[in-house]
């Protein structure tokens, strides 16, 4: 799903703003079987981009054009994400009819799910079950408020993009989880994105984004509790987060830290409950900075009773060689689950 169409490029560049890193993936689509030919990533200036919300466009574009050009990517068309509390996804009901007679009912039906001015969303939708018979049919919605896209848009333009293609946050991550892990398309699993500042909570079943949470949880708390409670120097502490070692230094953040994200999916998981029976979680993916922290997975794993994984972006997905120059792929991998499900989307039929 995505709010533009797509061009004709065979190569789709993937870029995911962060509050801590940019990241770029550029992947093939030319020869059919996808291929991620390059990977780069930048450091974003302190407080430039604070939970999700652009403070300094002018430093983000530079930084974004930076690592165009250090990534050699000539090419002006990209695919970014929207996401947080200014974006709305819901499965909603309505009653079956074609998808061009559908638009007006989806909108109507909209306002009541968005909480804020429907003239100033912008809106999508994908029936979920076009082949269905029953008199109603299952819709996933998504609004996003349009002032987020503009500022997005914007900011790249910028950096010298042009049009580029907005998606939603939840979607990439799970694109790349569908990629990735198709043994496991089936049951509710919970893909959780620990980032530099916040933490998604997304929950799919059988391949359907359900719904979307985010918890004010990243390496950056971590950071700062290891500074305030045991008094490490900022870079020790970070560096620490980044190692695989689970050190006594790292034991009371990782469980409290990994109880509150284990709530947040519980969370999720009992609001699930409430209208699907069988909405039990079977297994958590994690990705982002934070599913490196050591100990926290098995942290989450021994609260929720439930195995948790780091997911992997390249684990199915094919790798041009020299893709990731100069960086260790161990070290990226779980960076790049969003950015690769962005490069992921393709041309619209
Ligand atoms: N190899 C690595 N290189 C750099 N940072 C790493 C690495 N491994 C883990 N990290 C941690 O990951 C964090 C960045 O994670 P990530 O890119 O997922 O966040 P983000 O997308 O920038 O943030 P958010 O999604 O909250 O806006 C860094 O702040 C750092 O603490
Ligand atoms: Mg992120």
């Amino acid at each position: 799903m995505a709010f533009l169409g797509i061009g004709r490029q065979k190569k789709t560049v993937g870029l995911d703003i962060g509050s801590g890193l940019i990241k770029l993936a550029v992947i093939d689509h030319g020869s059919g079987r996808p291929t991620l030919t390059k990977v780069a990533i930048t450091n974003v200036l302190a407080d430039a981009i604070v939970e999700g919300e652009i403070m300094d466009p002018g430093v983000v574009a530079e930084a974004v054009k930076g690592l165009l050009v250090s990534a050699g990517v000539k090419q002006k068309r990209a695919v970014v994400a929207v996401g947080g509390r200014d974006v709305i996804v819901k499965k909603i009901q309505v009653d079956r009819m074609n998808q061009a007679d559908a638009y007006d009912v989806v909108r109507w039906e909209a306002q009541q799910y968005v909480p804020f001015d429907i003239e100033g969303v912008e809106l999508d939708f994908q029936v979920l079950d076009p082949d269905g018979t029953g008199l109603q049919m299952d819709v996933l919605l998504v609004a996003a408020k349009r002032e987020l896209i503009e500022t997005k848009l914007n900011l790249l333009a910028e950096a010298g993009l042009d049009s580029p293609i907005v998606d939603v946050d939840a979607f990439a991550l799970h694109n790349a989880f569908e990629l990735n892990y198709p043994s496991e398309q089936e049951g509710v699993t919970a893909l959780i994105n620990i980032g530099h500042e916040v933490t998604n909570v997304n929950v799919v079943q059988d391949g359907v984004p359900l719904l979307t949470r985010d918890l004010s949880i990243g390496t950056r708390k971590f950071r700062e509790d290891l500074q305030r409670e045991r008094g490490l120097p900022a870079e020790e502490a970070a560096h620490m987060l980044q190692g695989y070692e689970r050190t006594p230094e790292l034991e009371s953040c990782v469980q409290s830290r990994g109880d509150e994200i284990a709530v947040g999916v519980e969370r999720a998981a009992a609001f699930l409950q409430t209208s699907s029976r069988d909405a039990k979680i079977r297994r958590v993916f994690c990705s982002g900075g934070g599913a490196r922290v050591p100990g926290l997975g098995d942290a989450m794993a021994e609260r929720l009773r439930i195995p948790v994984e780091i997911a992997n972006p390249v684990q199915a997905l094919d790798v041009h060689d020299g893709a990731f120059e100069g960086l260790n792929v161990d070290e990226v991998a779980p960076l790049l689950m969003q950015v690769v499900g962005l490069a992921l989307r393709r041309e619209r039929e």
